[in-house]
């Protein structure tokens, strides 16, 4: 897919910015909460709000941004929306800090493993199509060997890789712009 500059320049502004998230936003995309509602709506993901993911941005925003911004690229390619909606809510279903799991459990390997995690988590909730379950299952590749059957696999991938880099690079962002800042005054 391309983008132009300006494209590229929106959609990392958009995956910088918190504040949509925490409004609640995308509440307002009736066409997206009809995909979703019930996940959304459940205690088990609301639960992700619990665990940080990359930087200071929760599973839940994480999951809620890789879902959206898997759906608007979809829709615009005129592919299947309604499921990368919903796997891309759920990819990340985990359910633990993984930042203190290893050392807590001896389980080093979390990019490895936390898909086949998210997946027995997300079935134990939720139905799911079987494209779907691909979609949550294979979304680290090529980190694990074998890739999505689907393109709107490869487009949670995309999305969740280019959501992860741009709000880990925010915090360091912020870091530089006020916690060192701080730090020199003090
Ligand atoms: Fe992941
Ligand atoms: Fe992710």
């Amino acid at each position: 897919m391309h983008l132009t500059r300006e494209e590229k320049e929106e959609a990392i502004r958009w995956a910088e910015d918190p504040s949509w998230v925490e409004r609640e936003d995308y509440c307002e995309d009736t066409d997206y909460m009809d995909c979703v509602r019930d996940i959304i709506d459940s205690p088990v993901f609301q639960s992700m709000d619990n665990y940080m993911q990359h930087g200071d941005t929760s599973c839940k925003a994480h999951c809620i941004k890789v879902s959206y911004m898997g759906y608007c690229i979809c829709r615009k390619m005129g592919w299947d929306y309604a499921e990368v909606a919903r796997a891309g809510l759920l990819h990340d279903l985990f359910l633990y800090d993984w930042h203190t799991h290893a050392k807590e459990t001896g389980e080093h390997f979390h990019g490895f493993t936390h898909p086949r995690t998210a997946l027995n988590n997300a079935v134990k909730y939720f139905d799911l199509t079987e494209k779907e379950k691909d979609m949550i299952l294979r979304h680290m590749w090529p980190l694990t060997p074998i890739p999505p059957k689907s393109r709107e696999g490869m487009v949670i991938i995309y999305s969740d890789k280019f959501c992860g880099l741009i709000e880990t690079m925010a915090r360091i962002k912020r870091w530089i712009l006020f916690g060192f800042g701080k730090k020199s005054a003090a």
